[in-house]
This record gives structure tokens, sequence and C-alpha cells, in this order.
């Protein structure tokens, strides 16, 4: 709770602080290729064009936590050779990617189910996390093979376990006992969640985490995007109210509830 407080404190000004934690639904691969009579694949290899991109402007942005859904725990639900590619993609993108990731002092952390994922993708996930943990710069949260809901039964069940053997009083659960459980357990909440595309959803992403989430949809398809898109969201962002349940805290709000 006196984390909201603060966080009312800091917006109470004309425009909100920068965000601490963006989110991003990296959406509209598959359209932006079609569009150009182009296969499916070359929108996602785009797409990771898109994402280096979004990762630099986040470095350049000094935005401390960026995460990024790469692949739902639904994407299995596409054709086989779909979803080998965007395997073989993500393989590629930790080889090819993770030493200049390093040097620019981002730490990666993976969240979402590592049970069934290919083992030389999981040694890569791992190296990829081992290599960079003492990073500062950027935490670049990679949601892989990741889904809200599952995300959420798994901290329940874990709570339910720890109180069956008798380590902890169910008395006691509250949200923050709850979210320590989550994959995301650290991770502040993100504060800003943009999905391109233009599909209005949250497909099963962060729904615990995103409660007071300001949420920005682009109609730009996901290889379209970088830093000014980027730009664009934060610039709406900082044009946004957030009042947590409570009251407004903006002095034109403010100016206009005293008129
Ligand atoms: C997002 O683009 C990438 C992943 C889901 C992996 P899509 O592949 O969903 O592209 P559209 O939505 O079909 O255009
Ligand atoms: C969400 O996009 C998942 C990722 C971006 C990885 P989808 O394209 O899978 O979502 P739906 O199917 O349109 O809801
Ligand atoms: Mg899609």
């Amino acid at each position: 709770m006196a984390d909201i407080q603060t966080r009312i404190a800091a917006d109470a000004d004309d425009g909100l602080a920068p965000p601490r934690h963006v989110a991003i639904i990296m959406d509209g691969n598959g359209r932006w290729a079609n569009r150009r009579g182009l296969p499916r694949t070359i929108g996602h290899r785009m797409g990771v064009e898109a994402l280096r991109r979004t990762v630099q402007a986040a470095i350049e942005f000094g935005i401390p936590y960026l995460t990024i859904y790469t692949f739902s725990s639904e994407n299995w639900s596409r054709p086989a050779s779909e979803v080998n590619e965007l395997m073989g993609m993500m393989k590629r993108f930790v080889r090819k990617d993770l030493a200049e990731l390093h040097r620019n002092g981002v730490k990666v952390r993976v969240i979402g189910e590592r049970e069934g994922i290919d083992p030389e993708l999981l040694a890569l996930i791992e190296e990829a996390e081992g290599l960079t943990a003492a990073n500062d710069r950027l935490t670049l949260v990679v949601a892989f093979n990741y889904g809200s809901r599952f995300e959420i039964a798994k901290a329940a069940r874990k709570l339910a376990e720890k109180a069956a053997r008798g380590a902890i009083d169910p008395a006691t659960i509250t949200p923050e006992t709850f979210a320590a459980e989550l994959d995301t357990s650290g991770i502040p909440d993100p504060d800003l969640v943009i999905r391109t595309s233009g599909e209005i959803r949250l497909s099963n992403f962060l729904l615990w985490q995103a409660a007071y989430a300001e949420l920005v949809f682009m109609d730009a398809y996901w290889p379209e995007f970088g830093r000014e898109l980027f730009a664009q969201a934060l610039a709406e962002y900082r044009s946004r109210d957030r009042r947590y349940g409570g009251l407004s805290t903006r002095s034109h709000s403010m100016k206009a509830q005293q008129s």
C-alpha cells in the first residue's frame, strides 16, 4: 500500500513520471507479412528487428524493466511449422544477441513454464540468465511459454502445498505473499502495457500484475515498432491520470473540479 501512496504523490504533477516497467504484447507479425504478400515467417523475422530497436530505446529512455511477450502457452495451437520457426528464432536470438545484451548491461529474466521446453533452448535460457544475472541497467523480462492463468494456478498450488505441510497458516496469505509465488516475484508491477496490431485484449498476459497498469493499444503491426512508436506510447502514458481507486491528484483536473 505504501508503494501506491508514493506513486500517487509522484504522479501528482502535470504528467506522470516515466514508467518503471513497460510490458509489451508484440502482436501483428503475421498480418504485417500477409499485407505484403510475404510468408508469416518473414513477419516474425522483422519482429526480431523491432525487438532489438525496442530494447535499445528502453535503455535510451532509462526504463528499468521491459517485459516482452514472445510466446504464449496458447501459441502451441499454431501449426507445427510456425511453432518450430518461433522456437528456432528464440534460439537464434539468444545465440546472436546475448553477448551484446550483456555488454549493454541488460539482465535477462525468463518467465513462463519451463517444463516441456526443448532442452537446447532451456540451456540457452539458463545461460542467458546466468551470464547477465549481475547486470542492472535494464531488466529484460522475457515471457516465453507464458500464460497468466497457469502462473496464477501454480502460485496457488505452491501456497496450498506449503499450507498442507504446515509451513504456512492459510490465514496469512495476502496479495503480497501470493505475488511472491508468481514467476514475476521481485519485479515491480507493469505501469504501462502496450499492445500492437490493433487487437484490444490481454491474451492471458500479466493478468494479476497489470491490475493497475495503463493500457495503450496501437494500430501499428509489431514489425513497424521502434523508438518513435515507443515514444508515442510513453507520451500517451504520461497524459493518463492514475487514480488507483482514489481521487485525481492531477493539477489540471483539480482546477477543472474547482471551476
Ligand atoms: C505476434 O505476431 C508474434 C507471436 C504471437 C509469437 P502474430 O504471429 O500473432 O501475428 P498476427 O497476430 O497473426 O498478425
Ligand atoms: C499474444 O498474441 C501472444 C504474443 C504476442 C506472444 P496472439 O496473437 O497469440 O494473441 P491472440 O491469439 O490474438 O489473442
Ligand atoms: Mg497475433
